[in-house]
């Protein structure tokens, strides 16, 4: 483990000297919802020293204020009417990434299984999304960083050095969050889960803005028979090779 870890800080350093004044490295995660791309990008961008940026995040924080101020995410004129008041900014504190709406600290609100259903329901309109896909360019502009979503590879990061594909089986998917809901003691039932997880891949791979799909360059990873540590070696693997085809 020490060997590789120093190995892989080489591999960086030296990545890093060479395009000083060039462009970041950005790595691109797209997937469906339960897919494990926070889990693993995460994990990934500890190993490499990058920072992870999880733009469902920044989308959930666009519902929560749908939410909390009584603007159903169906109704798109009254979503599009309060977007204007929404400023979401990010912050890193402790390596972890801290999204503000309008100036306060948010995370703890995020992932419930409301704002989760919430999110897939306006993050079909085209204005929530030109609002989000700006801040995260400008994120991916000023580091280097993993990021994951559903349009990171094919709109928001076209260019990006390494764009992967994450998916898995709706069942397995549905079994992981179940397993995550149970651990936090949240009841909750399996069934619903699957259908609420196949209605939101839907959703989001037959949006007409943004679809989620697998960019034409983008590497498939099939997680449904994997391990945790199998797709982050994987992910780990791929980061590494594409830095050193930046250093050529
Ligand atoms: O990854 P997540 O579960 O936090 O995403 C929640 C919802 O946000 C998901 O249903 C689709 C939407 N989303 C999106 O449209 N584009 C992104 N880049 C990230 C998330």
């Amino acid at each position: 483990m020490e060997g590789n870890d120093a190995k892989h800080r080489k591999v960086m350093r030296k990545a890093r000297r060479k395009r000083r004044s060039k462009m970041s490295f950005n790595a691109a995660i797209d997937g469906p919802a339960g897919a494990g791309k926070s889990t693993i990008a995460r994990a990934v961008a500890k190993e490499l020293n990058l920072i992870y940026v999880d733009t469902g995040a920044m989308y959930r924080a666009m519902a929560l204020y749908m939410l909390r101020n009584g603007v159903k995410p169906e109704d798109t004129a009254a979503v599009v009417e309060n977007c204007g008041r929404v400023d979401i900014t990010i912050r890193y504190e402790k390596g972890e990434q801290v999204v503000f709406l309008n100036g306060a600290n948010v995370n703890p609100y995020l992932r419930t299984e409301e704002v989760g259903n919430a999110t897939s329901v306006i993050s079909v309109i085209p204005q929530v999304r030109e609002k989000m896909v700006k801040l995260q360019q400008e994120l991916a502009a000023s580091c280097d960083c993993v990021m994951d979503g559903r349009d990171i590879g094919t709109c928001v990061l076209p260019e990006a050095q390494l764009k992967v594909y994450l998916t898995a089986d709706s069942a397995v998917r549905a079994k992981r969050r179940y397993d995550e809901l149970a651990a936090k003691g949240q009841p909750c039932d399996i069934g619903k889960i699957q259908r609420d997880i196949e209605e939101r891949d839907s959703r989001d791979m037959n949006r007409e803005v943004s679809p989620l799909r697998q960019a034409e360059d983008a590497v498939l990873v099939d997680t449904s028979e994997m391990t945790v540590q199998e797709v982050k070696d994987r992910l780990i693997g791929l980061c590494l090779e594409r830095m050193k085809a930046m250093e050529a």
